[in-house]
């Protein structure tokens, strides 16, 4: 009986921890006022239920509940104590229970304290998910100790914890042993530890905007408070309430009658309040429709988060109330403290440190985890020791046996967690990671280079096409061919981003390609036409004039060519928003039955493609008006969840997890594509897949403006995709109208790169997606960009050397302002124009918070050595001409283009990741930092900078020319000309003569 009725506590542990550690990835918080409304029912049920069944329970066996006589325990326990030469002061504490039960009145005031208490937590908490990114640490570990000295209070007076002939020791022994004052000193360590792992959490700070000139970020901190103190409050009138529960008779621990009653009463006050958070949903129903929708739909992570925080929170609850019965309040109390704030740890710990980075909290986390356990095993000693006095339904010698027992665990995982933080650089490492990501670039060009332009003639063109890609190369290779060598294409052979955007759509029938071609075309959707018959393109759907330059603009690049092509229709995206967002089984299911052309004896002569093609493609105007269409205009809202990353796999952390915390920095989801803060993959680094937190950061993914999106595989053509989007790329037309261009004169010369002003610099529009009134422009990547180089406000990590002066390196802690101040490069980044693309408060808040500067001429630019290219709402449109300047271009961003894999970064340009917290430590290490003042100096590697500039100068005049777009794009062209030919499992250029092998 003992073994089963400790499964409670063991139960309360689990149900703790499990709670504590999933809430903050929960989808759960998805729609908080529905879940808080479920919780707080379910909680209501059980505790009346509970209520209700332990006075029927006690009523049906009034024999249960009889238990060992209290004088054993007493005997037992206190006698060898030091200072137990009181008079027993568990017989103070059993009649102060007695007298303390709790009256009508008393009862009606504290349910009254409670309601209220629930509401207005309610109302804070509501307020504070609007700017929770200006929040503080939580206070939360505090409540332990407030209830601690609560509890001491209570018999306070009745005897004196220390008699004033005591010495120090005695009396600080009698402090700690006291049944009145034990739980004092651990809840006191547990505090400091909590604060200690908290502060140490949230020490490094995402770049996400609190902003500054609104008065949020100070009322968010007085809101905290109050929270804090309601929450006291809350705690204090339950223990008072729950405490009633336990109520010693002469000699037996059982319930009272009131206790009953009072806990179905707590429990009908969770039911009230939740009532009286579905009635207003209830009134909105029926009030306005057109909010109907909104009310009842989630999603289904939500919907699973929420059944298992179904069946989590009863089962707590139960476990807690019937732990309560067991060990009393205080006690339960404690042991659910404990339980969070060892989860806390654990938390913090599991956070992997990469190349010494995340930099480690000052004290470490050895300490708080100390003092953890210490408090742990000090409270399981003062709680044994007080055993015979208040658990005098077991025998002692099993309290002992259980006491050991925890006592064994805690130390188990103190030093389990001791040796869990892997980290094998001890907090600084002796070389930089960008010398060792530079030195990687240059390998690991010179190995993408020399495999990219490998064949030096025909056949041996084709033959690594077929080595390559498993198929023969589409027929009119041979003047594919031609035009690319005779343009002086240093790329012939790798053309893997074609394969990679084609590959799902093989999946697709010729005529199904051409019919879902023509039907969103018909849906006139934002897309614009281009059909190619005869060797001529033309445009033929309803562009309007704004997006005219786009087609006309394409149709340029392809009229150099277009003699060489088949007949075929191409649906182009007008929008710079990609917009195809396959799910991943669909994809999987792509991916499984695409056609891969087995090396069928690769026939030997060349089979052309079909003759009829022109007459397969569909009229638009044959296309019934009712078909239903594909897209789904989803502008102004997020789209992460239902279009960013649901290509992702359902195991991943985007899928499975929901990043709600903007405050901190997300060090796991930048770690696998980072070596310490700096980004080590630049092709994976914008992969919504490991990235949750990417949700909040990007405008495509916050708020998008003409965003017109689709589940199905569907051919467009857009100039650049953000990964997890299957768009087929092709070369921008902006670029290839020289929109922005490399252009310089005398008034605007570029100079050579040591020539230059050391600056950063950077000028854009707030375009990168629409901030409607929600407070969307707050993770946007510009405005971060802007708000930390201008006004930022939380402190930021920095690589710097040891301040002892030996040649190690760490990362540091500090804030923007310093950092400015010392870094050798200046900044001076900013909006240009009005705001734009903004709703409600947030274009006031906007215009507050960053001003805004006169526009600049394009070729400006070139006065400084370093320009930031963020991308906006779509493909970056500056950045070929800024690398084409004697600059080096830092790049954020999460769309890639036609050209990603031709540029490595580190050797071209410098990555920046897209949370924007390696900036300063790359600006440190190719300016300087420190130099002159500081105790921290970095000499600046300006040669290192230097080369970067040339060389992205030089590989972008080879591999980003004009010319190479068209050969891109014919190529591209040819490949959709198999893909939709009747035929394409048998055409394919053969040279002529050539055997098959
Ligand atoms: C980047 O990550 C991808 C996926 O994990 C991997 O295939 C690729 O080799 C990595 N690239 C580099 C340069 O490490």
């Amino acid at each position: 009986m003992f073994r089963k009725v400790l499964l409670f506590p063991c139960g309360l542990v689990v149900g703790a921890c499990h709670l504590s550690a999933g809430l903050d990835t929960s989808f759960a918080l998805d729609r908080p006022l529905h879940t808080i409304a479920v919780v707080l029912l379910l909680l209501g049920l059980t505790i009346v239920a509970h209520g209700a069944l332990t006075s029927r329970n006690r009523a049906a066996h009034p024999k249960n509940y009889t238990a060992i006589p209290l004088s054993n325990g007493l005997n037992n326990g206190s006698n060898n104590r030091p200072g137990s030469r009181d008079a027993s002061p568990f017989g103070e504490e059993r009649m102060g229970m007695q007298k303390r039960t709790l009256g009508t009145k008393a009862l009606v005031g504290l349910l009254g304290l409670l309601l209220l208490a629930i509401c207005a937590r309610l109302a804070i908490y509501q307020r504070m998910t609007r700017n929770m990114e200006c929040a503080g640490p939580t206070a939360m570990a505090f409540l332990p100790l407030v209830l601690a000295v609560c509890h001491s209070l209570r018999g306070f007076g009745k005897s004196p914890i220390w008699n004033a002939d005591q010495l120090l020791l005695d009396r600080a022994l009698q402090f700690t042993f006291h049944h009145l004052t034990r739980y004092i000193l651990p809840s006191f360590l547990l505090f400091i530890s909590s604060f200690m792992v908290t502060m140490s959490t949230i020490a490094l700070r995402s770049t996400y905007i609190c902003p500054l000139a609104h008065a949020a970020a100070s009322v968010v901190h007085w809101l905290q408070f109050l929270g804090f103190l309601i929450d006291c409050v809350a705690v204090l009138v339950l223990y008072r309430l729950l405490d009633d529960v336990v109520v010693r008779n002469e000699d037996t621990v059982a319930e009272s009658k009131d206790g009953a009653r009072n806990i179905v009463w707590i429990g009908l006050s969770f039911v009230a309040s939740a009532l009286g958070l579905v009635l207003p949903g209830v009134i909105a129903y029926a009030a306005f429709p057109e909010h109907r929708e909104w009310l009842l739909t989630a999603s289904p992570e939500y919907f699973t988060s929420l059944s298992i925080l179904s069946f989590m929170i009863p089962f707590t609850t139960l476990c807690f109330l019937y732990t309560i019965q067991l060990y009393a309040t205080m006690s339960t109390m404690l042991i659910l403290a404990f339980s969070i704030a060892y989860t806390q740890v654990f938390q913090a710990l599991r956070v992997g440190v990469s190349y010494a980075f995340p930099p480690k909290p000052s004290t470490g986390l050895a300490l708080p985890l100390m003092l953890l356990t210490t408090a742990l095993i000090l409270y399981l000693i003062v709680d044994t020791a007080a055993e015979g006095q208040t658990r005098s339904k077991f025998p002692i010698r099993f309290g002992r046996f259980q006491i050991m027992l925890a006592v064994l665990v805690a130390f188990a995982l103190f030093v389990v967690g001791l040796g869990y933080r892997p980290d094998v650089h001890g907090g600084q490492i002796s070389s930089h990671p960008i010398t060792t990501l530079i030195g990687l670039a240059n390998e690991t060009h010179g190995e993408w280079a020399s495999q990219a332009h490998q064949s030096r003639s025909l056949p041996e063109a084709v033959g690594r096409y077929r080595e390559r890609y498993f198929r023969d190369p589409p027929p009119g290779f041979e003047k594919w061919y031609e035009y690319a060598t005779s343009r002086n294409s240093v790329i012939i052979d790798d053309f893997d981003n074609i394969e990679i955007d084609l590959a799902p759509f093989s999946s697709l029938s010729p005529a199904e390609l051409r019919s879902r071609t023509a039907e969103i075309l018909a849906d006139n959707n934002g897309l614009g036409g281009i059909s190619i018959r005869g060797g001529k393109a033309d445009v033929f759907s309803n562009v309007p004039g704004t997006h005219r330059w786009m087609v006309d603009g394409t149709i340029q690049m392809i009229e150099k060519f277009s003699e060489f092509l088949p007949d075929m229709d191409v649906a182009m995206n007008l929008n710079d928003e990609c917009r195809v967002a396959v799910p991943f089984t669909k994809l999987q299911e792509a991916h499984a039955k695409r056609e891969l052309y087995p090396d069928h004896k690769f026939l030997k002569d060349t089979i052309n493609f079909s003759s009829d093609r022109s007459s397969n493609w569909l009229k638009i105007s044959k296309i019934p008006t009712d078909t239903p269409s594909y897209f789904k205009g989803v502008g102004f809202n997020p789209t992460f969840k239902s279009y960013g990353s649901i290509a992702c796999p359902p195991d991943s952390p985007a899928r499975r997890e929901r990043h709600g915390n903007m405050r901190t920095l997300c060090t796991p989801c930048a770690a696998p594509h980072s070596m310490g803060a700096f980004v080590s993959n630049w092709s994976i680094s914008a992969s919504p897949c490991h990235q949750p937190d990417l949700a909040n950061l990007h405008g495509l993914h916050l708020s998008p403006s003409a965003f017109v999106g689709t589940h199905d595989l569907v051919p467009i053509f857009s100039q650049s995709r953000a990964p997890g989007y299957a768009d087929i790329r092709y070369p921008s037309p902006w670029n290839y109208l020289d929109k922005a261009a490399y252009e310089f004169d005398d008034r605007f010369p570029d100079p050579p790169f040591a020539k230059k002003e050391n600056t950063l610099f950077w000028r854009g529009a707030t375009s990168e997606g629409v901030s409607a009134g929600a407070g969307a422009w707050r993770g946007m990547l510009r405005q971060r960009l802007v708000h930390l180089l201008n006004n930022g406000t939380h402190p930021q990590p920095i690589l710097l050397p040891r301040r002892n002066g030996n040649a190690k390196l760490e990362y540091i802690i500090e804030t923007p302002e310093t950092i400015k101040r010392l870094l050798a490069t200046k900044t001076d980044v900013r909006f240009v124009g009005e705001i734009a693309r903004c709703g409600g408060a947030d274009c006031a808040d906007q215009v507050l918070e960053f001003g805004s500067g006169n526009s600049v001429d394009f070729k400006q630019h070139w006065r400084y050595r370093y320009l930031f290219d963020a991308d906006g709402a779509g493909f970056s449109g500056r950045f070929i001409p800024f690398l084409q300047s004697n600059s080096v271009v830092f790049k954020s961003a999460l769309f890639r283009e036609w050209y990603e894999g031709r540029l490595t970064a580190w050797k071209h340009f410098v990555p920046v990741d897209l949370r924007l917290h390696d900036l300063f430590s790359s600006l440190a290490y190719f300016g300087g930092y420190g130099i002159g003042e500081g105790q921290r100096k970095l000499e600046g590697r300006e040669n290192d900078a230097a080369a970067i500039a040339s060389a992205g100068r030089v590989w972008a005049k080879k591999v980003l020319r004009k010319e190479d777009m068209e050969i891109y794009f014919f190529r591209l062209l040819l490949e959709w000309g198999r893909l939709t030919d009747e035929n394409r499992r048998e055409l394919g250029f053969r040279v002529q003569g050539e055997r098959g092998e």
